[in-house]
């Protein structure tokens, strides 16, 4: 395995830090500094980081999370907010957020200390759909407007991939997106003369909300886990 992705999969870093922190000269293989994250370890030789020895976890853990409004999905936030990360107890163990939802978003955010997973559930690469419930001004949403953020709408960082929408009810939008751009389902709306006046995550992959409560918690199950990580595994794959 390389190198960067065995630190990874220890939750020393995500893959792309852990690459950062190779190139550093922090990693020592066998007691040699090793700066090319691409060297194959194979988890008989001792690997450390700044002189710690690091060992891959056994079992890595993904916690789903029904994010309240007002609670930032950064690790740490500069504001002094609540974090995700302070809703999941979870001692001894370094969670990363999969991805963000805005502060005033809700729903349902994946917490892991995989890096290397966390990573690849983001990467554009394998266009993991994640399904939002956007409640919009000015319903009902006509069939033109519909149409455009189906086939894709420009923004100002550019065009938008197609997307699933349709409309549950009046002024209510269910909109399944293979990319997260900031703010994306915000400005989708906005662009077409909705804006959105309340936001929810209810999908992640082949993972759904379901009926968790809002700040409630739970650790999924070992067949879950591995459902995400085949999500993430091949490109174009996903939900259902
Ligand atoms: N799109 C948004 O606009 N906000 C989110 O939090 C997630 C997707």
């Amino acid at each position: 395995m390389r190198l960067a992705k065995f630190l990874a999969h220890a939750g020393v870093a995500s893959r792309r830090a852990a690459e950062a922190i190779v190139a550093e000269g922090r990693v020592t293989v066998a007691g040699e500094i090793v700066r090319d994250p691409a060297r194959d370890v194979d988890g008989s030789e001792p690997v450390a980081v700044d002189r710690r020895t690091v060992r891959v976890a056994a079992e890595h853990v993904v916690y789903a999370l029904h994010k309240p409004a007002g609670v930032v999905s950064t690790a740490k936030d500069t504001h002094g907010r609540r974090t995700v990360v302070e809703l999941v107890r979870s001692p001894g163990t370094r969670l990363y957020p999969v991805g963000r939802l805005d502060a005033d978003t809700t729903g349902l955010i994946l917490l892991t200390d995989d890096g290397d997973l966390a990573n690849r559930l983001t990467h554009p690469r394998y266009e993991v759909p994640k399904t939002y419930v956007a409640e919009v001004e000015g319903g009902p949403v006509r069939e033109r407007a519909l149409r455009a953020l189906r086939d894709g709408v420009v923004l100002d960082d550019g065009p938008t991939a197609p997307a699933g929408v349709r409309q549950l009810r009046s002024g209510v939008l269910e909109l399944t997106l293979r990319e997260g751009r900031k703010r994306q389902v915000r400005r989708m709306c906005e662009h077409v003369g909705h804006p959105v006046k309340r936001l929810s995550r209810v999908a992640f992959g082949p993972l759904r909300l379901g009926d968790l409560a809002e700040g409630a918690v739970r650790r999924l199950s070992p067949a879950e886990v591995q459902r995400l990580r085949d999500a993430a595994a091949r490109p174009d794959r996903g939900q259902g």
